[in-house]
């Protein structure tokens, strides 16, 4: 493990597993937010809380942010009093880490969790959902890869609006999710079931819902030219960045196009900027790929 410190605790108020995971606070604090999902067992749990903190030090530093990495895993279901738990358990690190809005919370958790520690980001008083941000971002990059065919994969907060935006834009979409009542949502695109998308005969596919998405076994099934969505750890393991090219297949590394909500959310809050000049620097996320790709 190359993590700074990791501690799981069971939540006295909800008897949920929480875990919180910090990466690395060499650039400074750790930042990520709080995922509250089920798992076949809690040691899953914390697997995914050791590599969305890893993914979350590359984030902020390819933000040029000066925060590290870190994440909080609540295993299973929203029970009551659980963000209270984590607030809890957030003070107790002192500040070394901060928390935010991740899946399965949103803006009205992050108050709840307020009520317990001071480091918590985007509350609907301060910079508020994070979503619009990191689908900005997400927009950046996809103008720095081109294409007018995108396949979204997940219709989540983030992955609804980059498909609806898209699909103003003219493009062609092909949409996707778990939750097939989604598909009413988009009746200008067209739909794919969950294990069909990554097959989607278009230039760009966008991964938008849970990680590991890219493996040996799904890369030789893709007919797109370029992969570059927000999703959070979309290889399973770093080899296969080697078969996507082996395939010519450009990868927009997730680290650098899913972090317009961190950015703005820091800006926001740290930093004092006023939206706008925040969504600026959002946008710099397409110059950051721009350069990262020209590297090669
Ligand atoms: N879920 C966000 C991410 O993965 C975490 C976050 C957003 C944390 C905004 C703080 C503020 O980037």
């Amino acid at each position: 493990m190359e993590h700074e410190r990791v501690v799981i605790r069971r939540g006295v108020r909800s008897g949920a597993v929480i875990i919180i995971a910090i990466h690395s606070t060499a650039r400074g604090p750790a930042l990520g937010g709080c995922r509250i999902k089920r798992y076949p067992d809690w040691r899953d749990g914390l697997e995914d809380a050791l590599r969305l903190s890893a993914a979350m030090t590359a984030k902020c530093a390819a933000a040029g942010l000066a925060h590290g990495g870190g994440k909080t895993v609540v295993v299973g279901e929203r029970g009551a009093g659980v963000l209270h738990d984590v607030g809890d358990l957030v003070e107790e690190l002192g500040g070394a880490y901060a928390t935010g809005p991740d899946v399965g919370t949103g803006p009205d958790d992050m108050e709840e969790i307020a009520t317990r520690t001071t480091h918590v980001f985007c509350r609907p008083s301060a910079s508020g959902d994070s979503s619009p941000a990191t689908a900005a971002g997400v927009l950046a990059a996809l103008r720095v890869i081109g294409g007018t065919s995108f396949a979204v994969m997940g219709l989540g907060h983030v992955g609804a609006l980059v498909a609806g935006r898209l699909l103003d834009a003219g493009h062609r979409v092909v949409v996707s999710d778990v939750d097939e009542s989604k598909r009413a949502l988009f009746p200008a695109a067209e739909w794919l079931a969950p294990e069909r998308v990554l097959e989607a005969d278009v230039d760009v596919l966008v991964p938008a819902a849970l990680g590991g998405i890219l493996t040996p076994a799904s890369v030789p099934r893709l007919r797109c030219r370029a992969v570059a969505g927000p999703a959070n750890n979309q290889l399973d393991g770093p080899e296969t960045a080697e078969l996507l090219r082996a395939r010519g297949i450009v990868w927009a590394p997730d680290h650098v196009v899913s972090a317009g909500g961190v950015i703005y959310a820091t800006e926001v809050e740290l930093h004092g900027s006023a939206p706008a000049a925040a969504m600026a620097r959002v946008e710099a996320i397409g110059d950051t790929l721009r350069r990262l790709l020209d590297r090669g």
